[in-house]
């Protein structure tokens, strides 16, 4: 059966990144993989042709697919946008809320050829391998009274941090079911000192364990996981945490991987569908340079064979053509370091691209 993918380049560098992960896509096809590839509309790029970051002919076209590509969305461009509704970072948290993409993946692997790349010593991050699971449509991102309004003569601003017991309890399960498959060790983090919202967090955790018994459950307060990765990061196996807290500690871990451009994620709902993005944004200090990282979108590519349309070999391949390229020194600016040879994102593309090929 043929599987549809729908792209959405978006703004700033996504189109740069996306280009290189679509040839990879492209390439997946040529060697036989049974996919439609159709792009479309989100963020400021769909807001200046219909005025609308999410266009209803996007959604349409969203809920259709199989998978979602995403490049990144948002820049200096929409900042000043008084509607807060028609920024491009709505048109990203308008797809996952309308498809449900409650579990984000984000994966923080360091490459061994990438240690020195790290800001951190060689020797901390070398093997790291975390896995990040952030509840992606809930939290205080979608909680509700929220706004900016005049009491008391000044303005105030305020959200709500709110999670119900069968919220936290899908995400915790994600969490647990990953960690049997992988170190057996999750780490949830909360503000349990702090905040009800995350002693209910905390409590639905608990009552999950012992449905997992192989499973060691940790808990940990947000401030002191933001040291911990930091400190000892391959104390970590998987981390389990709320919309804003994952936001945060998943760009974190990001530094401790060799650089931002290296991490993809997934964002999987009830049935299985998937939307797979970089961590990253849009990088508009870099846009329109072609020196942006694509890796992190090459390996999002990965992460959608493999989670939303089984097809783990063709994830593997593309894994190991990243792998090869590394071993021979091609680092986009980003992760360059000394002995290395700089190149630009759509030379990098071409080097995955030819060592895919050669695999
Ligand atoms: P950013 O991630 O876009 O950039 C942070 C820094 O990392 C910049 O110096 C940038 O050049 C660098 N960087 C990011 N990706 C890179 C890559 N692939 N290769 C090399 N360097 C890279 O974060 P920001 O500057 O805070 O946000 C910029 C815009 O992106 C904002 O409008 C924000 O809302 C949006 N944003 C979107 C997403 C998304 O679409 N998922 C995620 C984060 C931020
Ligand atoms: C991310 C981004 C988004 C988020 C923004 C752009 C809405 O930072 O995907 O990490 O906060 O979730
Ligand atoms: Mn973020």
């Amino acid at each position: 059966m043929t599987r549809k993918i729908l792209v959405l380049p978006g703004d700033g560098i996504g189109p740069e990144i996306t280009a290189e992960a679509s040839r990879i896509l492209a390439a997946c096809q040529a060697n036989g993989l049974d996919i439609e590839i159709e792009q479309g509309l989100v963020g400021g790029a769909a807001y200046d042709e219909h005025g609308e970051p999410l266009p209803a002919v996007t959604l349409d076209k969203a809920k259709a697919a199989d998978a979602i590509l995403l490049g990144a969305v948002g820049g200096p461009k929409w900042d000043k946008l008084e509607d807060l509704a028609k920024r491009p970072e709505k048109g990203l948290l308008g797809l996952r809320k309308n498809l449900g993409l409650f579990a984000n993946l984000r994966p923080a692997i360091t490459y061994p050829q990438l240690a020195s790349a790290s800001s951190l010593k060689p020797e901390l991050v070398a093997g790291l391998d975390i896995m990040i699971v952030r509840e992606l449509t809930g939290g205080i991102y979608f909680g509700q009274p929220r706004g900016i309004e005049v009491r008391d003569g000044q303005r105030v601003g305020f959200n709500t941090y709110i999670y119900s017991e069968s919220e936290i309890e899908r995400i915790g399960r994600v969490a647990f079911e990953l960690a049997q498959k992988r170190g057996k060790r999750l780490c949830s983090v909360d503000k349990a000192n702090v905040l009800e919202v995350t002693i209910l967090w905390r409590e639905v955790m608990e009552r999950l364990a012992p449905e997992y018994p192989d499973v060691e459950l940790s808990h940990m307060y947000v401030d002191n996981a933001a040291m911990q990765l930091v400190r000892a990061p391959k104390q970590f196996d998987v981390m389990v945490t709320g919309n804003m807290f994952g936001d945060i500690l998943s760009d974190a871990a990001a530094m401790l991987t060799g650089s931002i451009g290296m991490l993809p994620s997934a964002s999987l709902n009830e049935s299985g569908q998937g939307m797979y993005e970089p961590c990253h944004g849009s990088a508009p200090d870099i846009a329109g340079k072609g020196i942006a990282n694509p890796l992190a979108t090459i390996l999002s590519v990965a992460m959608m064979l493999r989670y939303s349309l089984g097809e783990p070999e063709f994830a593997g391949r593309i894994e190991a053509a990243v792998g090869k390229v590394l071993d021979d020194g091609l680092r986009t600016a980003d992760i360059a370091s000394e002995g290395t040879r700089t190149v630009s994102t759509r030379e990098m593309g071409d080097a995955v691209l030819a060592a895919f090929e050669a695999a």
